[in-house]
């Protein structure tokens, strides 16, 4: 991933439950900035980077992650005391993500319905991932020249919230699949398990963990997320079978 620095505070994005922001950056680029200091922390950063990487490598469209360099002065102008708060928390290292301009919200009523083949794709990368914020309410699809994008995979890889992370977790149910804002227009899970699984290396996994800068890791190095990833990807897969149940 680039690195860059953050050169100016343009505005909140209110829809965002983590409050992130539009940040202008020294490369002249405009980037939806996802705070460190956000309340599930770190955390939420890294598997923002782990699962928005691995889906580019998988070839879904995911917009250009960088690091953003932060000094908590630049909001200094920010009457809100709640983002005065979350600058200073975030000084240093955040995920940045390229703002797509014009972008709209896949809403299941307005927009022409997704490829089945995709919406099985997506469905099959967060059940693997466990990303529990891709619902109607919540969908994390951007509409943006002619195709779907995958925004905000922060809420995914939650085994590393628990307190015992090498638990059983991985072999665990993923019901949060039923409510899979493209559940409906997906194709057999399946198949979408036939086109993905075997690219998704032991080398892939590492590549997209070895982005993650080492002081978002609390717990040694990023070994945990490749284990816990190649885990869920050991065959039988149970989380194939759940949404395929899902779908049916
Ligand atoms: N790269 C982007 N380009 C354009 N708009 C974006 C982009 N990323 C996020 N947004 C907008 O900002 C909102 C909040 O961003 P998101 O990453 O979903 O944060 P949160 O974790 O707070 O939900 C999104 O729902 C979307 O409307
Ligand atoms: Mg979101």
């Amino acid at each position: 991933m680039r690195r860059v620095a953050a050169t100016r505070y343009v505005t909140p994005l209110r829809e965002g439950g983590s409050l992130p922001a539009l940040v202008e950056a020294d490369d002249d680029g405009l980037y939806v900035l996802k705070f460190r200091g956000a309340g599930q922390g770190p955390k939420a950063l890294v598997a923002e980077v782990i699962v928005g990487e691995l889906a580019r490598a998988l070839g879904f469209p995911v917009p250009e992650l960088v690091l953003v360099e932060l000094d908590a002065a630049i909001g200094r102008a920010e009457p809100d005391p709640e983002i005065q708060d979350l600058l200073l928390a975030s000084g240093g290292l955040n995920v940045g993500v390229d703002f797509l301009p014009g972008a709209l919200p896949f809403s299941p009523a307005a927009a022409p319905p997704p490829s089945a083949d995709f919406a099985a794709d997506v469905v099959w990368l967060d059940a693997l991932a466990t990303n529990v914020d891709r619902t109607a309410q919540n969908p994390n699809l951007l509409w943006w020249h002619g195709r779907l994008w995958l925004i905000d995979h922060g809420a995914a890889l939650y085994f590393h919230h628990a307190a015992d992370v090498e638990g059983g977790h991985a072999r665990g149910r993923f019901e949060a699949v039923r409510a899979h804002v493209l559940l409906p227009y997906a194709s057999s899970i399946g198949a979408a398990d036939v086109r993905l699984a075997r690219r998704v290396t032991p080398a892939l996994l590492e590549h997209a963990v070895a982005e993650v800068p080492e002081e978002w890791l609390g717990f040694g190095d990023g070994g945990i997320y490749v284990d816990y990833l190649r885990r869920r990807l050991e065959a039988p897969r149970g989380f194939v079978e759940e949404a395929e149940d899902a779908r049916g």
